[in-house]
């Protein structure tokens, strides 16, 4: 009982380490239309997909703004781990299911990529920069759209570290009734 989805979601684990390969176009395309394909509440398709090149210098800004507001010295690699493209998801702020819409599409990118070969990391860290005093600089910078906020992002890439999937206590976490 092991389809394909199945055998690619056993496979993914976070990467944190990327090689300086770019994504093909071609790879990009199937990845985003994943994030699209995904389903929204009330079919809103509410999700904003801005596709961030690595060498962006608003990522070291980002990265510099999160550092700044959690007190950290700077660290060998960005929050993006250097990873070539950095997917960033905004949704309609006022939107009772924005967050988990922007969840959705962004394990359907992610499993996408997985199925390409591909290592990606979803990404969490930058959210109180992205809604600190400096909200609007980087939503000018990254394109979001008005009335829309930063709900989460993916860095994807071609993989160089092998991390195992994490393990789980389906007994701890599943109730049966
Ligand atoms: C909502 C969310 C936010 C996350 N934010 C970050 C992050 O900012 N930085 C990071 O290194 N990993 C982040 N992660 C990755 C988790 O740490 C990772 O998924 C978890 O440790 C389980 O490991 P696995 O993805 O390899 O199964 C995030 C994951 C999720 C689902």
């Amino acid at each position: 009982m092991h389809g394909q989805v199945i055998t690619t979601m056993e496979k993914r684990s976070s990467a944190r380490a990327y090689s300086t390969e770019p994504l093909s176009q071609e790879e990009l395309d199937i990845i985003l239309k994943a994030g699209l394909m995904a389903p929204t509440g009330m079919n809103r398709q509410e999700i904003h997909f801005t596709v961030v090149k690595g060498d962006h210098p608003v990522l070291a800004e980002l990265d510099e703004e999160k550092r700044r507001l959690r007190g950290q010295e700077k660290q060998p690699v960005p929050f993006y781990y250097n990873a070539p493209v950095l997917v960033v998801l905004s949704a309609e702020e006022d939107f009772k299911w924005s967050k988990v819409d922007a969840g959705i599409a962004v394990e359907n990118m992610t499993l996408a990529a997985e199925s390409l070969g591909l290592g990606t990391l979803i990404i969490g860290c930058i959210y109180d920069a992205m809604h600190g005093e400096k909200r609007a600089y980087f939503s000018e910078q990254l394109k979001i759209p008005d009335g829309y906020d930063f709900q989460i992002a993916l860095a994807v890439g071609h993989k160089t570290d092998d991390k195992t999937p994490h393990a789980y206590d389906f007994d701890k976490q599943v109730t049966i009734l």
